[in-house]
């Protein structure tokens, strides 16, 4: 709990903190310990720290330099972001970071230590009440809010210079309704999973495994199901079959910026439930909890493919997986896929016509002296435990994700194709970044007209093309620029390919062009009206969100123009 005295000195210190030390005080008092103050996360390793000298804290520095690029350590720690560059400010270059690959190099902490776009206060969320007092906060003083989950962002969405943060990641409840009714509804829904705003993908699925359940849901075990994910559209590689996150969500609570806690549903607020079925995080209010649709228990079959890459065999590959991806789509297949390597699983199919179906794509792998597994398991637990846990994405590293939803039509014609292929191949050959192929679109799922508000683009693709594009801790602010360029130009070649799809509001392009229309389509104009329904005054806003204030907002002082 923050003292009275630690309150007036970091308001003291504050430049961006508008509202009177009083306010301050009163907030801090009604939130009842639940208003922290905080440094950069690697701020124990420094002997500098926003511009005053601090005690270099050895045991501290060490737990930080070990966990520094572990998603379950970042996850659980409020100033921690799992890609650093968005705890930093980019255009000033004020940070606070360690070198990821060698966590001990000291020309880390021989600059200064700043606190960068990490939040000096932020709410550890523990009801609707609290987000309620902040909401009033925030329209009384005018301190801005952002608010944060996990912190997996691609887009620096859970991050604001200066702001109050609402941290929601302790709203950990996990409740099983085997006969689900939304409230205020006549409908009964069988095997449910009720759960609060900050739980992550892998307590939700040990628990819906506890139950003999199945949730169609990310691949990374610390993704939060009830934040950004769920409302951005949220793929999945079950997706195929059983739809986005935003087709199996049944009910959301949420504050909206008016103070007022909701039930969205289908039967009560129902644009609101309609606007946060895809119109992403971060504008409508705060998500409490969530209820979503499960599946029982399933085999999957499994295909996990790998070879080294040679300069002249991953173009064939890339061109195989174009030609089979079709009629893969058709037997509910999702996965990913890239120019050397796939991991690809089918709840519909039997082990042999697994084998069968994949019978090319194996014999190419097998050629090229790879590795090829065709195995059946006997859940979604057994199998994200064998395949993703135990991968780590790798977090703690400069990154960021640009991608393309990819429409069917492509794979339906030689020239297509072609086309097709040859854009990957360009990807490669002119920016050096690997396709990163998303088999998570909904591809067999029937979904109910108009029940999301992604864009319409999702139901007439087939894949996800991403890319990803790297710098270092110490990059420049113009290197990071050449970097974010080139995801730029990546992605525009897909555009150019793809006139008329759309983009995953989460893994679009920072700088997405024409971004209302990329990734809402013609949702857009309703999704605005309900913005300003609900948050008329604007106290959410994030970027290239709907109802954005643009680029030019202070809010946005810290992305490179
Ligand atoms: C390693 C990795 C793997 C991924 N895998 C997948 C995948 O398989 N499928 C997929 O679709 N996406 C995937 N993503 C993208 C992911 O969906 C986005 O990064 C998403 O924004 C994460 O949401 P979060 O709430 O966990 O993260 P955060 O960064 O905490 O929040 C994301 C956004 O949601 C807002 N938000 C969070 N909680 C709330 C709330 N309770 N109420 C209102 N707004 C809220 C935040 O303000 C922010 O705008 C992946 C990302 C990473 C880094
Ligand atoms: C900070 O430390 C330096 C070097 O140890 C010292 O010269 C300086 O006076 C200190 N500043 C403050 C404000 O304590
Ligand atoms: C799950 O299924 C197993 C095997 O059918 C059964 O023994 C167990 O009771 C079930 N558990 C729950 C929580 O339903
Ligand atoms: C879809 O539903 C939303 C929310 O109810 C509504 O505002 C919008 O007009 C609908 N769009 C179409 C095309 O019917
Ligand atoms: C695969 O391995 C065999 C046996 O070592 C070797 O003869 C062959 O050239 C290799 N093929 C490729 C494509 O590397
Ligand atoms: C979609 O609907 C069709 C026609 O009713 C049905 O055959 C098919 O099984 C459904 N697909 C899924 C994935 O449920
Ligand atoms: C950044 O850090 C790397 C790794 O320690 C080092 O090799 C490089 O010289 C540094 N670059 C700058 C500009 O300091
Ligand atoms: C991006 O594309 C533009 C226009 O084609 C080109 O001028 C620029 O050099 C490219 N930038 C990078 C970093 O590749």
């Amino acid at each position: 709990m923050l003292s009275n005295l630690s309150v007036l000195l970091l308001v003291a210190q504050s430049t961006l903190a508008l509202p009177s030390v009083q306010d301050w005080l009163a907030f801090s008092d009604s939130l009842e310990g639940r208003l922290h103050a905080t440094v950069p996360l690697s701020a124990p390793c420094f002997p500098i720290v926003n511009g005053r000298n601090s005690t270099v804290d050895p045991e501290r520095c060490a737990a930080v330099q070990a966990g520094y690029t572990q998603a379950d350590f970042r996850s659980v720690r409020y100033p921690a972001y799992m890609f650093p560059q968005w705890e930093t400010c980019q255009r000033t270059e004020e940070k606070c970071l360690l070198d990821p690959s060698d966590t001990s190099n000291p020309l880390a902490w021989a600059l200064p230590c700043q606190q960068g776009s990490v939040s000096k206060f932020y709410v550890a969320v523990s009801s609707p009440e609290d987000v309620q007092k902040a909401f009033k906060f925030s329209a009384k003083t005018g301190v801005r809010l952002s608010i944060k989950a996990s912190g997996h962002d691609y887009k620096g969405r859970s991050v604001s210079k200066g702001s109050l943060n609402l941290w929601t990641r302790k709203l950990d409840s996990l409740l099983y309704t085997p006969n689900f009714t939304p409230e205020g509804g006549n409908k009964v829904y069988k095997n449910t999973i009720t759960f609060g705003a900050g739980v992550p993908f892998e307590d939700l699925y040990r628990f819906a495994d506890e139950n003999n359940l199945t949730i169609v849901g990310g691949y990374h075990q610390t993704v939060t199901a009830s934040g950004g994910w769920v409302m951005g559209g949220g793929h999945s590689i079950l997706s195929p079959v059983f739809g986005l996150g935003v087709d199996r969500v049944l009910q959301f609570k949420v504050v909206t910026p008016d103070g007022v806690h909701r039930v969205a549903n289908s039967f009560q607020n129902s644009d609101l439930f309609w606007a946060l079925r895809g119109g992403g995080g971060s504008t409508f209010g705060v998500v409490m909890e969530s209820t979503f649709l499960a599946e029982p228990r399933m085999k999957l079959q499994v295909a996990s493919m790998s070879f080294t890459r040679t300069s002249t065999n991953y173009q064939p590959f890339l061109r195989l997986l174009v030609d089979e991806s079709y009629k893969w789509g058709t037997e509910g297949w999702g996965g990913h896929m890239g120019a050397t390597n796939l991991i690809n699983v089918n709840p519909l199919l039997t082990l042999d016509q697994a084998v069968e179906s994949l019978k090319h794509v194996a014999e190419y792998v097998r050629a090229q002296n790879g590795t090829v597994v065709i195995e059946e398991l006997p859940s979604w637990q057994a199998f994200f435990t064998k395949y993703v846990t135990t991968a780590q994405a790798s977090v703690g590293t400069e990154n960021e994700l640009v991608g393309r939803l990819i429409p069917t039509d492509l794979f339906t014609s030689e020239e297509g194709k072609t086309t097709l292929t040859n854009t990957m191949l360009q990807m490669i050959a002119q920016y050096g970044v690997n396709p990163y192929i998303v088999v998570g679109t909904p591809f067999l799922f029937n979904e109910t007209v108009n029940a999301t508000s992604v864009t319409p683009a999702w139901r007439r693709a087939l894949w996800q093309i991403g890319g990803h594009v790297t710098w270092n801790f110490n990059s420049s602010t113009s290197e990071i620029r050449d970097q974010l360029k080139i995801a730029s130009n990546v992605t525009q070649l897909m555009r150019d390919i793809t006139p008329g799809s759309g983009a995953y509001f989460n893994e679009g392009d920072l700088y997405e062009t024409d971004h209302e229309v990329s990734f809402w389509g013609p949702n857009y104009p309703a999704l605005l009206a309900i913005k300003k329904k609900y948050d008329p005054q604007s106290l959410l806003d994030c970027w290239q969100c709907v109802g954005w204030r643009g680029a030019g907002d202070v809010r946005y002082d810290c992305y490179l123009p």
